[in-house]
């Protein structure tokens, strides 16, 4: 009997997660070859083994008819999932056979499906397996052609990108170190970071200063007004003042999108935070993530970016709730029989609305005609656990005609970066975190107003009658109007502004 042994890697969830292939023949006995796969492989993974046999047959490489080939995938206990393992199947199978002229680094994780004809196919998510190639220490990997540049895109791993089997035999025939190999895609330095300029949206001072409040400290946002008071436009220009992505980040974020099948491996890695728009029809799995094969939701395709909800009362309620727990811990836990996954969600919540069924309640000349009854029920559609996360709701009203022509288009979104910039670093020098994040024993440190700041807000929640969490939420974003100033704590007319972002605490409302 002969063995050969190679890495390989499957994706669950997000994360990549070690597979070690291990071929072994058996001599050649009387009756049809066949290859046999044990260690807890799926459907997809038993019907790649047909298409592995025919690989190997069309690329014309030494197979015994009468071979009997035992694949195991180790480790036993954990389901493995899709064809990423068909590659290292493949050259298992080949090496057991051609054992002498077929070297099998050691170093290597193969990473690929294969075609009938022998060619190599990308899979999704190779971004997360080449990260757990590098956390095991290999050295290089070996994907499809159409995974090069996204599997490059980690660090200090070499990446071979055969075109097909033959191609894959032939360099580990000569050996890796001659073989070609894969630069990471250029960044493009010059792209800009949104077209969308915060200037293109006329007045709306208020708004567009809770936007840099919000983009600055990581605060959750509702903007509350009638239709075309420019709502959506606002809210899809806060990317443009956000902070570029981290380098752990954009790969983090680089990676979701992979595993989510959204990825075009040629652009190089996320710079841009994402700001994902899920239509209200959205369904609670493709909003929060899950399945029958799990795949990151809406949520977390927002992670480290902004998870935008336009027409907040139009998405079912029942949907919005599955939001509570990954708002609440940053990221989405599935539990399945074979443990715990977690998909990041941590991201910035922003919301639009309309006061009222009709849109019109409290505008300068339109008149609303609802009902109490039907503004009640428009409302308690969305209360509850939701509203409870956001910190700052405000009124983003009508503008008159006149001063859509006339206004002053205001700061650019270039400079309004550069103070959400200068304001998160003070922020991250402080705490390391983002004011945001601030929770417990780190929020009373860091974000304890003045002493006649502390008597307003305890003034303030007895008239309003606010919970603890809008105390909580409240000190934080006056924490971030302080640091917008580089004031050391947080004064009255912080306070203040903090709570009049706290438009639904109102009796009148
Ligand atoms: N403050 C504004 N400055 C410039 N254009 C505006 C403004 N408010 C609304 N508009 C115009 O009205 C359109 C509708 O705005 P939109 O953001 O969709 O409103 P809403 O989401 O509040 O219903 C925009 O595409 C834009 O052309
Ligand atoms: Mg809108
Ligand atoms: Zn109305």
């Amino acid at each position: 009997m002969r063995l050969s042994c190679l890495s390989s890697a499957g994706v669950e969830g997000v994360d990549g997660y070690p597979v070690t292939v291990e071929v072994s023949r058996s001599e050649p006995a009387s009756g049809p070859g066949r290859i046999h796969v044990v260690g807890l492989p799926d459907a997809a993974v038993r019907e790649a083994v047909d298409r592995v046999t025919t690989a190997i047959f069309a690329s014309d490489l030494h197979h015994n008819p009468g071979d009997l080939l035992v694949v195991n995938l180790a480790p036993g206990d954990r389901r493995k999932e899709g064809p990423a393992f068909e590659l290292a199947i493949a050259l298992g199978a080949l090496a057991t056979i051609d054992r002498n002229r077929l070297q099998l680094p050691e170093d290597c994780l193969f990473v690929a499906e294969l075609a009938l004809d022998g060619s190599l196919r990308p899979v999704r998510g190779v971004l997360a397996a080449a990260q757990a190639a590098r956390s095991q220490g290999l050295k290089r990997l070996m994907v499809a052609p159409d995974n090069a540049a996204e599997a490059s895109l980690v660090p200090g791993l070499s990446v071979h990108a055969p075109s097909n089997l033959r191609e894959a035999v032939a360099w580990l025939r000569q050996g890796l170190d001659q073989a070609p190999r894969c630069q990471p895609p250029a960044e493009d330095p010059g792209a800009p970071i949104s077209d969308l300029d915060l200037a293109d949206v006329r007045g709306q001072d208020q708004a567009k200063r809770a936007l840099v409040i919000a983009a600055a400290g990581g605060h959750n946002l509702l903007f509350i007004g009638p239709p075309g008071s420019g709502k959506t436009m606002l809210a899809k220009r806060l990317p443009g003042i956000l902070p570029p992505l981290g380098d752990d980040e954009a790969l983090e974020v680089t990676r979701i999108h992979s595993v989510a099948g959204l990825y075009d491996g040629r652009r190089g890695l996320y710079r841009q935070r994402p700001f994902r728009s899920p239509h209200h029809s959205v369904s609670a799995v493709g909003l929060v993530g899950g399945g029958a094969v799990p795949r990151p939701g809406e949520v977390s395709l927002a992670h480290h970016g902004v998870l935008f909800l336009d027409e907040l009362p139009e998405f079912p309620r029942r949907v919005l709730e599955h939001l509570r727990q990954p708002l609440e811990d940053g990221e989405l836990t599935i539990s399945r029989a074979a443990g715990r996954l977690r998909f990041p969600a941590r991201c910035m919540l922003v919301a639009a609305m309309n006061p009222c069924p009709c849109g019109y309640l409290g505008h300068p000349v339109r008149a609303c005609v609802d009902s109490r009854e039907a503004i009640h029920r428009y409302r308690a559609h969305i209360s509850g656990p939701l509203l409870d996360r956001i910190d700052c709701h405000l009124e983003v009203a009508a503008q008159p005609v006149e001063q859509m022509t006339r206004a002053n288009p205001g700061p650019s979104s270039a400079e309004l970066r550069l103070q959400v910039l200068a304001t998160r670093e003070r922020m991250f020098a402080r705490q390391g975190c983002a004011n945001g994040q601030l929770v417990g024993r780190a929020l009373l440190r860091h974000a304890a107003p003045e002493p006649d700041a502390q008597a307003l807000l305890h003034q303030a929640i007895g008239e309003l009658g606010l919970s603890n969490r809008a105390h909580d939420r409240i000190l934080r974003v006056a924490r971030t109007i302080a640091d917008l100033e580089g004031a050391a704590q947080a004064a009255i007319e912080h306070i203040s502004e903090a709570i009049g972002y706290r438009l639904l605490d109102r009796s009148s409302w």
